[in-house]
């Protein structure tokens, strides 16, 4: 049976290779992206046939109900939604600097977009014999491990309270789910060099971080209600 993925925000980085990954796993792959021609260059420079446009802005509602009609119209399942569509507006600013617009529309994309990105998908991602839905987070909103500097230290508040956000998310729903529903958990790759960090020097390739939630993500072990990094279970 053709299993299904959905990858938001997958015209580029992490998520381009994770949708190049899956279709090398045989998935038919809906690759998500807000902006139609960057989203067609992405589906053409794959070269695979079993990938598909999905034109999805995260931060519209009728966006993503537009979206799903797309979706139904292959199929009635999903099992695997990858919400990786994420923004950082605030590189190198300063919590005491912070602008409450720019902290706003880090919300509005990371912490709502992926709201509802679940709630309108969830019915798909239950259909699936065991579906899955993973959050794109990062291992500085754990506020264990930044606390304890354990992290990068780079305090970027909108940025990382929005993904803290998410993972609280995560748990809320992990919890709804319990053992027999579908498996909600939230995956950091590490690092990575990419457009969200001005491809910073020194991070992994964007295919080796889509490799690390791939992992997670095809793995036999129920995560569902957690927050992963490259080892395995992250602290809160
Ligand atoms: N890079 C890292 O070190 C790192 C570490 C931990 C977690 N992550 C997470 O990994 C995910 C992917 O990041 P990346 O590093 O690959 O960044 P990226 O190269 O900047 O890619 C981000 C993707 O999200 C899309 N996007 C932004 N706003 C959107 C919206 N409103 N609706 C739909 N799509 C939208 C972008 O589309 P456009 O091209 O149209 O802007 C782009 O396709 C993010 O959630 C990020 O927080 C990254």
């Amino acid at each position: 049976m053709t299993k299904y993925a959905f990858v938001t925000g997958a015209n580029k980085g992490i998520g381009y290779e994770l949708v190049r990954q899956l279709l090398e796993k045989e998935y038919h792959v809906f690759l998500g992206a807000r902006d139609e021609e960057l989203g067609q260059q992405a589906v053409e420079s794959l070269g695979f046939s079993n990938v598909s446009l999905v034109l999805v802005d995260i931060s519209d509602i009728h966006s993503i109900q537009y979206a799903k009609h797309r979706i139904l119209e292959v199929t009635d399942h999903l099992d695997l939604l990858i919400n990786n569509a994420g923004i950082a507006p605030d590189f190198n600013i300063k919590p005491s600097e912070l602008k409450v617009e720019t902290l706003r529309s880090a919300f509005d994309v990371n912490f709502f977009g992926t709201f509802h990105m679940i709630q309108e998908f969830l019915p798909l991602v239950q259909k699936a014999p065991r579906g899955k839905i993973v959050n794109l987070t990062t291992d500085m909103a754990s506020q264990t491990k930044f606390d304890n500097g354990e992290v990068h230290q780079l305090n970027f508040l909108a940025y990382n309270s929005s993904k803290t956000a998410i993972n609280s998310l995560t748990l809320a729903f992990g919890k709804e789910f319990g053992e027999s529903g579908p498996e909600i958990f939230g995956v950091t790759p590490g690092f990575t060099s990419t457009d969200l960090n001005g491809n910073a020097p020194g991070g992994q390739s964007a295919a080796e971080g889509a490799e690390i939630i791939l992992t997670h993500a095809l793995s036999e072990t129920n995560y569902n209600g957690k927050i992963l990094d490259r080892n395995g279970v992250m602290p809160w």
